[in-house]
């Protein structure tokens, strides 16, 4: 039937969430501040003051609210949760060339549909997520035909990616398998920001750094998940959030 057809859901989702955001607009349009900090450039919002700290205490209370019980109050996260504030991103954000408000963007997209969001009608669900939710899965090389030993020699393939000190034999024959994995981590393994592939060469991580951690990951994959909040968190709050962690991130 037409009226289930997944794109027309999406369609109808999409309008549903505008709805919200709407209706919400008399609570900002009798707030000049409030206005004014949805149609700000990250720029101008820093150049003034008023407005600057007007942002800050609205994305402080959304992340005491909602935030600091995964991330923490400071945002700088721990394990599994990472750290928001290190200008290390996972999703989105590639190094330095993007413009500020590129990457705000990028960020708001994060916060309005989260990592592997799942909270929704099966029917509208794509490849197993949410519309629009970040999207991709760190295999279960377990359950591809990888048996221990192959998964040791990757294990010290990885670790030689940030400098440790590994078997050589064991980097070597784990070599002919890691092109497999710079789809989501790259070559170099420095992580594609695009498909939420973590940077392997840093000494960040999600999963731990010991030899164990690390082969379990590569053993039974990983899912981590972030809620979306385009439906419990206004406009001017997801815009709030996501300068406030731009600019905490870049030291501002
Ligand atoms: C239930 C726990 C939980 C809550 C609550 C939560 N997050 Fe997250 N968040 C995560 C996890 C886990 C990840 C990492 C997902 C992954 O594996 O890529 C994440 C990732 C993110 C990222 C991507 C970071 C990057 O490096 O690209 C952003 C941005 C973010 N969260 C913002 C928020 C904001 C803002 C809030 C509050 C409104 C919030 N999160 C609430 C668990 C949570
Ligand atoms: C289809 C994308 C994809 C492929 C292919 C992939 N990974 Fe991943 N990998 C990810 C994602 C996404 C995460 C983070 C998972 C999460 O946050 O839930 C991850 C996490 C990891 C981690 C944990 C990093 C940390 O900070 O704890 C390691 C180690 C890793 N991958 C190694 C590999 C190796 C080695 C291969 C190839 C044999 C590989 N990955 C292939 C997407 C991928």
């Amino acid at each position: 039937m037409i009226l289930q057809h997944p794109m027309l859901m999406i369609l109808l989702r999409k309008i549903l969430v505008m709805m919200v955001w709407v209706f919400t607009f008399p609570a900002w349009a009798q707030n000049p501040l409030a206005e004014s900090l949805l149609n700000a450039s990250p720029e101008t919002i820093r150049a003034n003051p008023e407005l600057l700290s007007y942002m800050n205490s609205i994305a402080e209370t959304a992340i005491t609210e909602n935030c600091a019980s995964c991330h923490g109050a400071d945002l700088t996260g721990s394990g599994a949760v990472p750290n928001l504030v290190d200008y290390e991103w996972i999703w989105g954000i590639d190094g330095f060339e993007m413009t500020a408000v590129e990457s705000v963007m990028e960020i708001m997209q994060t916060i309005l549909y989260g990592v592997r969001n799942t909270d929704c009608a099966e029917e509208i669900k794509m490849f197993g997520g949410c519309p629009d939710t970040r999207y991709s899965e760190m295999p279960a090389y377990g359950n591809q035909g990888y048996d221990e030993n192959k998964l040791n020699n990757m294990v010290d393939y990885v670790l030689s990616l940030s400098g440790e000190d590994v078997n050589p034999f064991a980097v070597e024959a784990a070599s002919g398998d890691w092109p497999v994995c710079v789809e989501c981590h790259d070559v170099d393994g420095t992580g594609y920001t695009p498909f939420g592939g973590p940077d392997l060469t840093d000494d960040i991580w999600l999963f731990g750094s010991s030899g164990p951690e690390i082969y379990d990951v590569l053993a039974n994959g990983r899912m981590g998940v972030c809620p979306a909040w385009a439906e419990e968190l206004d406009a001017t709050t997801i815009k709030a959030l996501a300068v406030y962690i731009y600019n905490k991130a870049n030291g501002y």
